[in-house]
């Protein structure tokens, strides 16, 4: 019998992530006196758009204060679905683009059933997964593969009881982005797969450096088994109002929602209306935005190439790099990524973090989602750790 009644087999093993360890130990040592750069949160530092924070007063003041429908208001679903070219009822509205993976897993695995995914990959997938009774199948796709998923490593992970493949792009933590004919290449390894559903986190889309194809779009044969994941977190910098949604077949959405439905019932009503105008207000600062992101990143890339024992590869999207560290583990006496990110935490004040919770070790992971400031203080950090060896 379970002996600690808190916990159930189904969390057993299960911890709140590294990133989030990470972030509270920078923080606590802050709270000690300690003088701390974090680059550690995939959190824009812009602010939401003021026409989206006015929008959300007056959705306050006008009354919508109450209970949602259960999968979104309809005026933000018929916002989603226009823009992804589907009925309505292809759309259900959560509280971040986190639950709706959630609400995915759970609605659709039983104990045992098997989900792909390429790594490195966003660190929530794997215990989502596994909190969901499913089992992670961690295919290692190394930087010179670009970080990206082969035809013949799919096929390879592939089982009878696999039920999902997660694919991530623009991708958390590596930046990797398919392009249409890798996407299409993949989906002709599923074609005679049909066992198998793809769920395509696109959370990152609009901060893609190079053109960015949508999986139903790439491989519309994949669209009846295809749940595509978004939100306005990143690309609007709404983090704290907590909305995303998923697109895919009807039954699937109505599963989705059965789950929602007994965890939180419909997202916040005035985070829908902040949604409701970010998704039909001018949309000009995606690309004033992506600008931005795209000068960090060439400069973080470029500081970082230029310390000893770290290589690293320019990013197509998203706001992180992910450089390969372990000629600089070597030269410091690091046997592990995690160690060598602790030592740069304890010793050199800039968190940061290791490769591990990604699933592909011998890396880290630096977010430029920082302003100009913190980055110059916390690669100069890096910098003088890596010098003083
Ligand atoms: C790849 C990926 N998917 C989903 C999410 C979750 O986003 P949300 O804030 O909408 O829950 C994140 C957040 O870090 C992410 O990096």
């Amino acid at each position: 019998m379970n002996a600690d009644f808190t916990r159930a087999d189904r969390i057993r093993g299960l911890d709140v992530s590294e990133i989030v360890q990470i972030s509270e130990q920078a923080a606590a040592l802050r709270a000690a006196g300690r003088d701390v750069v974090s680059l550690s949160t995939g959190e824009p530092d812009f602010p939401t758009p003021d026409h989206v924070i006015e929008a959300a007063h007056q959705a306050a003041l006008q009354g919508q204060t109450r209970y949602t429908a259960n999968s979104g208001t309809p005026a933000l679903r018929a916002a989603i679905a226009a823009q992804a070219g589907v009925t309505a009822d292809k759309v259900i509205v959560s509280t971040g683009a986190k639950q709706v993976i959630a609400n995915a897993m759970l609605a659709t695995l039983n104990p045992g059933d098997e989900v792909v995914m390429p790594a490195p990959f966003w660190t929530s997938y794997a215990d989502i997964v596994r909190m969901a009774g499913g089992r992670p199948v961690v295919v290692p796709c190394p930087m010179e593969t670009g970080f990206k998923l082969s035809p013949d490593a799919l096929q390879a992970a592939i089982t009878p009881r696999t039920r999902w493949l997660l694919l991530n792009s623009p991708s958390n933590p590596s930046g990797a982005v398919y392009s249409s004919a890798e996407l299409r290449a993949l989906a002709g390894v599923l074609a005679s797969q049909p066992q198998v559903w793809v769920l395509s986190d696109e959370i990152y889309r609009h901060l893609s450096f190079v053109p960015f194809t949508p999986v139903t779009k790439a491989a519309p044969d994949l669209r009846d088994r295809t749940l595509t994941v978004d939100g306005v977190s990143k690309a609007y910098a709404m983090t704290g109002w907590r909305i995303g949604w998923g697109i895919g077949p009807n039954a699937l959405i109505g599963a989705m929602g059965t789950v929602q439905g007994q965890v939180t019932s419909g997202a916040s009503s005035v985070s829908q209306a902040a949604a409701l105008a970010a998704l039909t207000c001018d949309q000009s600062l995606l690309t004033t935005r992506r600008e931005a992101w795209q000068a960090r990143r060439d400069r973080v890339v470029a500081a970082l190439n230029a310390m000893p024992g770290i290589d690293c590869p320019a990013p197509d999207g998203a706001f992180y790099v992910f450089p390969r560290i372990t000629a600089a583990m070597a030269a410091t006496g690091h046997p592990t990524d995690a160690d060598f990110c602790r030592w740069l935490l304890h010793d050199h004040g800039v968190a940061l973090v290791p490769g591990r919770a990604f699933g592909l070790p011998g890396h880290l992971r630096l977010s430029f989602a920082y302003s100009d400031a913190d980055l110059t203080r916390g690669l100069s950090r890096l910098a003088a750790a890596l010098e003083t060896r």
